[in-house]
C-alpha cells in the first residue's frame, strides 16, 4: 500500500493506493457518527464489506442523480438519523458518489468531515483526487460546488473487477491524459503494458492509480482554483465535451477522441512530431479508446463555438509540447475546424 498526502488550502488529504475496502474501519475516525452514502450497484456489490453498524444511505446511479434534490435527501436523512456537526460521511462510489458526499458534508451544518472509498478507475485515478465537489444544475454539469479536501481516500484495486468494460477504458483515457501532460516514464509503462492495464492486473493498476494521483494531486496542489496550470488536466476534454454533448458517448471515449484531435493540432503546430501522433493513436486504440466519433462534425463545431472557454474566434486549448508535456495555447477555431475533419 502506498501513501500519497495531498496538501490543499481546503485542507490535508491522504490518498491510500492498494488500501482494503474491507478493512475500512481502521482508518474511520474514532468516537463520530460515520454515515455512508452510496450508489444502489456498489451497495449490492461491497456493501457487505463494509462495518456492519454503519448505516447506509443509497442514492440512484447515472448523471441524472448528481443533483441538488440527491443532497437535499442526504441532509433530511442525516437529520433524521440525529447526525450532528461530529458527523462524517463516507461515500463508497464512483466518481458521481464522490462529487455527493463531498458537497454534502461540506455544506450540511457548514461542513462536517468526509472521505471516500473510490470504486471505479476513473473515480481512483480523477474524480477522487483535488477536492472539487459539485452537482448539477438545471441540466448544466458541475455548476454548483465547493473545493474541499476529503481526509482520505482509498483506491483498493480489487474493487475494480466488477467493473463493466466501458468504465475500465473511461478510467485509462485519463490515465493517458495524466501520461501525456505530465509524465513520460508513465506513457512508456502504459505502452508496455496496455493489455495488462486493460485486463486490470493489480500490479499495473496500482502504477496507473498511484502516478495518476501524484500527477493530479501535483498540478492541483500549484493551482487549486484552476487559474492556470490545472487547466492542463482539461487536456482533451475541450474538444472531447463537444463530442460527449452531441453524440451522447462515454466521457472516456469522447476524451480520448479530443486528445487525438489535441495531438493532431500540436503536430500541425509543430510542437511534436507525425510519429509522436501515431504513438498516441496506438496506444488510445490498444486500450480500447475510439480514434474517431460519428458525431456530426458540424453539430461539435458548433458546441465548441459555445464554449465557455472561448474569446472571439480563439479558444483556450492544451496542446503537446513533447509526450509528457502539455502548454495551453490560444488557437483559432478554424484550427479546430481542420483538426475536427480528420475525426468526425
Ligand atoms: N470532482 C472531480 O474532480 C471529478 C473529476 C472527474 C470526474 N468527475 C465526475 O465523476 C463522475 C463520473 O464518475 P464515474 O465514471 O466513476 O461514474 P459513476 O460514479 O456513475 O460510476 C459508473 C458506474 O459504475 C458503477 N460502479 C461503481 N463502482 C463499481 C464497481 N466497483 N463495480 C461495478 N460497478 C461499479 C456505478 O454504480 C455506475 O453505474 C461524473 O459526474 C464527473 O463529473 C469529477
Amino acid at each position: 500500500m502506498e501513501r500519497v498526502p495531498i496538501h490543499g488550502s481546503g485542507g490535508a488529504s491522504e490518498i491510500w493506493v492498494g488500501g482494503r475496502l474491507d478493512r475500512l474501519a481502521e482508518r474511520l475516525p474514532a468516537g463520530r457518527r460515520v454515515v455512508v452514502v452510496t450508489d444502489a450497484n456498489v451497495q449490492r456489490l461491497y456493501g457487505h464489506c463494509l462495518p456492519p453498524d454503519l448505516l447506509q444511505l443509497v442514492i440512484g446511479t447515472g448523471e441524472g442523480i448528481k443533483t441538488l434534490d440527491t443532497v437535499a435527501d442526504i441532509y433530511g436523512a442525516l437529520l433524521d438519523a440525529g447526525a450532528d456537526r461530529s458527523a462524517f460521511l463516507l461515500g463508497v462510489g464512483g466518481g458521481i458518489v464522490c462529487d455527493v458526499t463531498g458537497f454534502a458534508a461540506s455544506t450540511y451544518m457548514r461542513g462536517v468531515g468526509f472521505a471516500f472509498a473510490a470504486t471505479t478507475l476513473l473515480a481512483q485515478v480523477d474524480a477522487s483526487v483535488g477536492g472539487k465537489n459539485g452537482v448539477n444544475f438545471r441540466g448544466f454539469k458541475n455548476m454548483v460546488g465547493t473545493f474541499n479536501q476529503p481526509a482520505f481516500v482509498i483506491c483498493d484495486p480489487a474493487v475494480l473487477s466488477t467493473l463493466p468494460e466501458v468504465e475500465v477504458q473511461c478510467g485509462l483515457a485519463e490515465v493517458v491524459k495524466h501520461a501525456l501532460i505530465a509524465d513520460r516514464a508513465l506513457l512508456s509503462f502504459l505502452e508496455d503494458n496496455a493489455e495488462r492495464a486493460v485486463a486490470l492486473e493489480p500490479d499495473v493498476v496500482r502504477r496507473l492509480v498511484g502516478d495518476s494521483v501524484r500527477i493530479k494531486s501535483a498540478v492541483v496542489n500549484r493551482d487549486e482554483r484552476e487559474s492556470g496550470e490545472r487547466r492542463k488536466l482539461n487536456f482533451g476534454h475541450t474538444f472531447g465535451h463537444a463530442v460527449e454533448k452531441v453524440a451522447g458517448v462515454p466521457h472516456g471515449h469522447a476524451v480520448s477522441v479530443g486528445m487525438v484531435v489535441a495531438a493532431e493540432i500540436s503536430a500541425a503546430r509543430g510542437r511534436i512530431g507525425r510519429q509522436e501522433v501515431d504513438r498516441i493513436r496506438a496506444l488510445l486504440e490498444r486500450l480500447g479508446l475510439p480514434l474517431r466519433t460519428d458525431a456530426d462534425r458540424e453539430a461539435v463545431l458548433a458546441a465548441l463555438g459555445r464554449d465557455k472557454k472561448r474569446q472571439g474566434d480563439r479558444i483556450h486549448f492544451v496542446l503537446l509540447d513533447a509526450p509528457g508535456r502539455a502548454v495551453v495555447e490560444e488557437i483559432a477555431l478554424e484550427e479546430l475546424q481542420s483538426a475536427a475533419a480528420g475525426v468526425c
